[in-house]
């Protein structure tokens, strides 16, 4: 007999066999499961099944006694779950189902545990709970890549570096400088997981099927019970039945989150790539993280980061598949809902390992000073400098930038660098020049002139590097991003 005619029998689907003759075809089975992949939310779904239980007993509607036997129940499969002990049947469809049917088995009063629950809310509630935990795992995996960020920005803090627009030398900037605007992407990506965890706060348990129930439940002592609770500890519960079993915002907003960390991360692992080369050779990437090559002896590939940079990909290949699952689909549930989960878990996995590769790369990292000092030596990084000494001594910044550019042509015409064009040259372009022109090439000079907020100076940076200690500290007190 095909595979695809088999069918289970009705019995085997206690939850919702009653009004069917057969049980599935073994091929409808296996193309509907989702346990594979919904199992890992095992803790959030005990967690929500213990509150709703306690919740029907503080109501009246099932007695404490049954409350307790189905709290004992739920313990122990939680203990065979994180044992790996319980045996997951893919006929029992998905988690839910696989949970309340293990408990019904041991325990009777599991027979009322769905009272006025569908799977619908319970999912919702479920996914709730886990994108509060996976937002604040997150934000912890990247504050620790911040970590080892600023970690080598301090070592290195004396390090300038050309600062690059379109990929040309630009202008001089201490490596820290360019390592904390790598801080500052990360950082919103931290407070965007926050921001996503805290419109997650909100309880579904209530909204049943799609129209709540008749039942006398007390939906604000359930969400007391799992944490869906404001700063004030009061509870926060959703405002429409119907929207909060079709809604997938939060999972999209998750995705993003995760796909613009991957945005994130892919520019930063391609400035690593770039400097790793032996064109910029900034930077020696440590051993752990790169690979040879099979046939060059010499080769030694930037393997994490490119990695980094094609996972980014993935991530936004998930945002993307959660946006057109829900873009067509009319209120409330369909079942095409259950294809939500595997890219975002995939999300969450790819940017929590990335985020460990990223904070493991930075750890083993050196910069090589040599071609940093002699990169940023270039005389020409100083030439909007110059423009502003004319602008000092009264000559309008158009007017000065057309004369420093026209200096550039005679030192390229020279074949000398900028601070080595001789002084009659330099008067004759424009007499605003004094002798003392030269003192602009002075680097240290330069740096200490860029003194506000936001820019590169030595005594800006020294702000910085305090204020980046203080909100990674912050991170491990347990305070969210801002
Ligand atoms: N496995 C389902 C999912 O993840 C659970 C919800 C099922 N609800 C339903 N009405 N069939 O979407």
């Amino acid at each position: 007999m095909a595979k695809s005619t088999k069918t289970a029998r009705p019995s085997q689907q206690a939850t919702w066999g009653g009004r069917f003759t057969s049980g599935p075809a073994e091929l409808m089975l296996a193309f509907s499961e989702s346990v594979s992949f919904d199992r890992r939310l095992a803790p959030f779904d005990i967690a929500g099944s213990k509150a709703h239980s306690a919740m029907l007993a503080h109501t009246g509607i099932i007695t404490a006694a049954e409350r307790d036997a189905i709290h004992a129940g739920l313990d122990a499969i939680l203990a065979e779950i994180e044992a790996g002990k319980f045996k997951w049947d893919v006929k029992l469809e998905d988690v839910h189902m696989n949970i309340e049917q293990a408990l019904t088995r041991r325990v009777p009063a599991a027979a009322k545990l769905h009272t006025a629950r569908s799977r619908n809310d319970q999912v919702a509630t479920d996914m709730r709970l886990y994108l509060k935990h996976a937002c604040a795992q997150l934000s912890e995996k990247i504050a620790a890549a911040q970590r080892a960020i600023l970690d080598a920005a301090d070592a290195h803090a004396d390090v300038l570096i050309p600062g690059y627009t379109h990929l040309q030398r630009a202008q001089p900037v201490y490596l820290a400088h360019h390592l904390f605007a790598w801080l500052e992407m990360l950082q919103r990506d931290r407070a965007r997981l926050a921001e996503t965890a805290a419109r997650a706060n909100w309880c579904p348990l209530g909204s049943g099927a799609i129209a709540g129930t008749t039942l006398p439940i007390d939906r604000e002592f359930t969400a007391r019970q799992l944490g869906f609770v404001d700063a004030r500890g009061r509870p926060q519960v959703t405002q429409n039945s119907m929207d909060t079993v079709a809604d997938r915002d939060l999972f999209t907003e998750f995705a993003h989150a995760c796909a613009l960390f991957g945005v994130h991360i892919s520019r930063i692992a391609e400035d690593l790539i770039l400097w790793s080369s032996a064109e910029f050779k900034f930077v020696e990437l440590p051993d752990a993280f790169c690979t040879g090559s099979s046939l060059m002896p010499q080769k030694k590939n930037p393997d994490s980061c490119e990695l980094l940079r094609g996972k980014s990909a993935r991530l936004q290949g998930n945002l993307h598949t959660l946006l057109t699952l829900a873009k067509g689909l009319p209120l409330t549930y369909n079942r095409d809902l259950q294809e939500d989960k595997p890219p975002l878990f995939d999300s969450h996995d790819q940017a929590a390992i990335c985020a460990d590769v990223l904070a493991g790369t930075f750890t083993g990292l050196k910069m090589n000073r040599d071609k940093c000092a002699a990169a940023v030596a270039d005389p020409a990084l100083l030439a909007t400098d110059l423009a502003d000494y004319l602008v000092e001594r009264g000559v309008p910044f158009r007017e000065a930038h057309h004369a420093v550019g026209a200096v550039v042509r005679v030192a390229e015409t020279l074949r000398v660098p900028l601070d080595k064009v001789p002084y009659d040259e330099i008067q004759s372009v424009h007499p605003a020049f004094e002798p003392d022109w030269t003192q602009v090439f002075d680097l240290k000079r330069a740096m200490q002139k860029r003194r506000g907020t936001g820019m590169p100076g030595p005594q800006q940076i020294k702000k910085q590097f305090a204020r980046w200690e203080k909100l990674i500290a912050e991170t491990r007190k347990g305070k969210n991003a801002k």
